[in-house]
């Protein structure tokens, strides 16, 4: 009988990492994974997309029911869809964030991401590709739990896509466009319609997030005790 190595605290459990490192860049590519808004016009290959989506699959849900449904959207018909979604998407977040299209002048960098976002609401129609993640409804199952069984395969889906060198970014547009996009792609009644990822190779580079410190987020045992 062989028996795995025990993990050494603070370090990546041996099995993992097997000498290759291989815990350590799993790290490097969540921390590096922020939103890509902008694309070139090459094509995303349907051979890369399909890798990335096996990840997905990889992914736990609720009884292992994996109750998820990905489509790649490319049609006219979804493209319109999805122009519509994102111009109700870009209505919220104005009204929302407060966002405003910057001067063409003003060079600070809270300019430069907004108009990352005018760009990719703006361009939405002509994204490289879009993948539509679906939950299917599940009697008795609140709507978290329900997301609770379809987001950790979108999330391995950003993931391997940032191991393939792919931008992704996460948008809300299947909300204000989900009449359109469910006629265009016909999904069934019991499907619910989870989220929108915009897939392109990136103009621009990938980097790291930025996120708050976990002392301010993580807690022991009690709400307001630190960790
Ligand atoms: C539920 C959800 C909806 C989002 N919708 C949009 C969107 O409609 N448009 C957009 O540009 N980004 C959208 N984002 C991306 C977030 O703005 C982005 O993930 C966040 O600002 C963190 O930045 P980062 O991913 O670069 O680290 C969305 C993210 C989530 C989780």
């Amino acid at each position: 009988m062989t028996h795995e190595p025990a993990a050494m605290p603070g370090r990546a459990a041996p099995g993992l990492d097997g000498g290759s490192g291989a815990g350590e860049d799993l790290r490097e590519v969540m921390r590096t994974a922020r939103s890509i808004r902008r694309f070139t016009d090459a094509p995303v290959d349907d051979g890369i997309l399909r890798r990335c989506l096996e990840a997905a699959t990889w992914a736990p849900s609720g009884g292992n029911q994996q109750p998820w449904r990905f489509v790649v959207l490319r049609s006219p018909e979804a493209r319109a869809a999805i122009a519509e979604g994102a111009r109700g998407a870009l209505e919220v977040t104005q009204h929302v964030y407060r966002l405003e299209r910057p001067a063409p002048d003003d060079r600070s960098s809270r300019a430069r991401s907004a108009r990352a976002v005018f760009e990719l609401h703006d361009g939405a129609a002509t994204v490289p590709a879009a993948v539509l993640f679906a939950v299917r409804h599940q009697r008795g199952a609140t709507p978290l739990l329900q997301g609770a069984s379809v987001y950790p395969a979108m999330q391995n889906f950003l993931l391997a896509a940032r191991i393939e060198r792919l931008g992704t970014v996460i948008t809300g547009w299947h909300v204000a466009g989900e009449a359109g996009l469910r006629a265009a792609v016909g999904v069934p009644d019991e499907w619910m319609l989870a989220a929108l990822v915009v897939v392109g190779w990136p103009r621009g580079r990938h980097g790291p997030v930025r996120r708050k410190p976990v002392e301010e987020v993580a807690a022991l045992d009690r709400w307001d005790q630190s960790l």
